[in-house]
């Protein structure tokens, strides 16, 4: 039987992916391991609270010795490691944390793994380190190059696309020299439920429900490949099953968009849901759709991202091939989905953004007039 270590599993994805194994592997053993910084919220995983499979441990990859001994308590088969720093502009304001999380957290992981799995007990239960990792690692693409592949070689511009980028030579590096058995999936932009609202469409989504600005970096036509975050999970569930060990795979969408479009789309869908319910327009009083203006109205075009990466886009040609991987989600399904989702579950976004960080935030954005 395989028995699970997700690290980062009370964040964005990793949450969705303790929910998506519960329900696909029920009776298979999983630890969350997760530090619970700013973006990791407990309340996540509690509509699996109740299940007797899941364990939770508050604790930080970088610590010495704290994976080794979760490794052996637990009889682990299987390390899903999403913990990760995963901010693009956090990274620009301050990268030591994501050098200290991103490479050296995951080096304590493959150290204890190669530990625990290869030294100690070579031989003994089918093991697997799966590393999810970004398709921000290839750099940034021209409006006619083709998509990122497999063998596209790695040009991370931002620190956190390097960090990212540090873990993933890591990792193969452990296979390579040690035999460690390991994967890596490289996947696009996700969405969906619990995210934490600083990326694009959250923030978009929170900000226009409290009537404030929405902030679009530049000129609003970077390019970005979204996947719903459901379908990425099944995707590291493909890899687990059936990916070959020492490769790693490009998850995406094949849905490319401009932001600005995609926040026209969140307005769009906010306009209809608030515009026809009274119930959301007193929930969200201050949302121009409660008083039948345009959401749209309050995009403000702001200074660009400092290093901005263009375009992405990701050739999942060998996923698809391989593993058989399909997204199951349109980008209109799955941005309602997301949408209704917020709308539903106002006192998880709310609880986790209050306090500083919120501050931090705003400070961030300084308006182009
Ligand atoms: P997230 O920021 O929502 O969650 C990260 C989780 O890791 C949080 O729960 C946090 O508490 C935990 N964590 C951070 N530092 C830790 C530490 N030192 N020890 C233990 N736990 C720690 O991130 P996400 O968006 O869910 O991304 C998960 C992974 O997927 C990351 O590795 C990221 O690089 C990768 N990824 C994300 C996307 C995306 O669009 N969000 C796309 C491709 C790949
Ligand atoms: O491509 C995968 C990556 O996608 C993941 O590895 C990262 O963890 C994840 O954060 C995401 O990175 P991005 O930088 O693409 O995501 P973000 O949501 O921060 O921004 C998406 C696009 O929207 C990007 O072009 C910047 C722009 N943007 C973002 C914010 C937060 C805005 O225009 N305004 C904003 O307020």
């Amino acid at each position: 039987m395989r028995r699970l270590l997700v690290t980062g599993g009370a964040g964005f994805i990793g949450a969705n992916f303790v929910h998506y194994w519960l329900a696909h592997h029920p009776g298979e053993p999983i630890v969350v391991l997760d530090a619970l910084t700013y973006a990791g919220n407990a309340a996540s995983l509690d509509p699996a609270r109740a299940r007797p499979e899941l364990t939770f441990v508050r604790g930080d990859i970088r610590t010495p010795g704290l994976a080794e001994r979760l490794l052996r308590e637990h009889a682990i088969t299987t390390i899903v490691h999403f913990a990760a720093e995963s901010h693009v502009d956090r990274s620009i304001h301050g990268p030591d944390a994501f050098i200290e999380t991103n490479v050296l957290g995951t080096h304590e992981l493959l150290k204890a793994a190669r530990r625990v799995w290869l030294d100690d007990a070579p031989g003994g239960d089918e093991v697997r380190f799966h590393h999810v990792s970004t398709d921000e690692v290839y750099g940034s693409l021209g409006p006619e190059d083709t998509p990122f592949r497999e063998d596209t070689p790695y040009a991370p511009n931002s620190p956190y696309a390097a960090s990212k980028a540090g873990s993933d030579h890591l990792v193969r590096a452990y296979h390579h020299t040690y035999g460690l058995p390991v994967t890596t999936s490289n996947c696009s932009n996700n969405y969906g439920p619990f995210q934490f609202p600083e990326k694009l469409i959250p923030l978009m989504l929170v900000n226009a429900l409290d009537g404030k600005p929405l902030p679009v970096y530049g000129d609003g036509l970077n390019v970005r490949d979204w996947l719903y975050v459901e379908d990425h999970c099944r995707a590291v569930e493909q890899v687990l099953l059936q990916g070959r060990v020492g490769d790693t795979y490009n998850i995406g969408g094949c849905n490319e968009r401009a932001n600005i479009d995609i926040v026209r789309q969140v307005c769009a869908l906010l306009d209809d849901a608030v515009g026809t319910c009274a119930s959301l327009q007193a929930q969200f009083p201050r949302c121009p759709a409660a008083r039948g203006a345009l959401t749209a109205s309050l995009v403000t075009f702001v200074d660009d991202r400092p290093g901005h990466d263009r375009r992405y886009a990701i050739d999942a040609g060998k996923a698809q091939r391989e593993l058989g991987f399909e997204p199951a989600e349109t980008f209109a399904t799955g941005l309602h989905k997301t949408v209704t989702w917020y709308l539903e579950h106002e006192s998880w976004w709310r609880g986790v953004m209050d306090g500083s960080y919120r501050d931090w935030l705003e400070r961030q954005y300084s308006v182009v007039l």
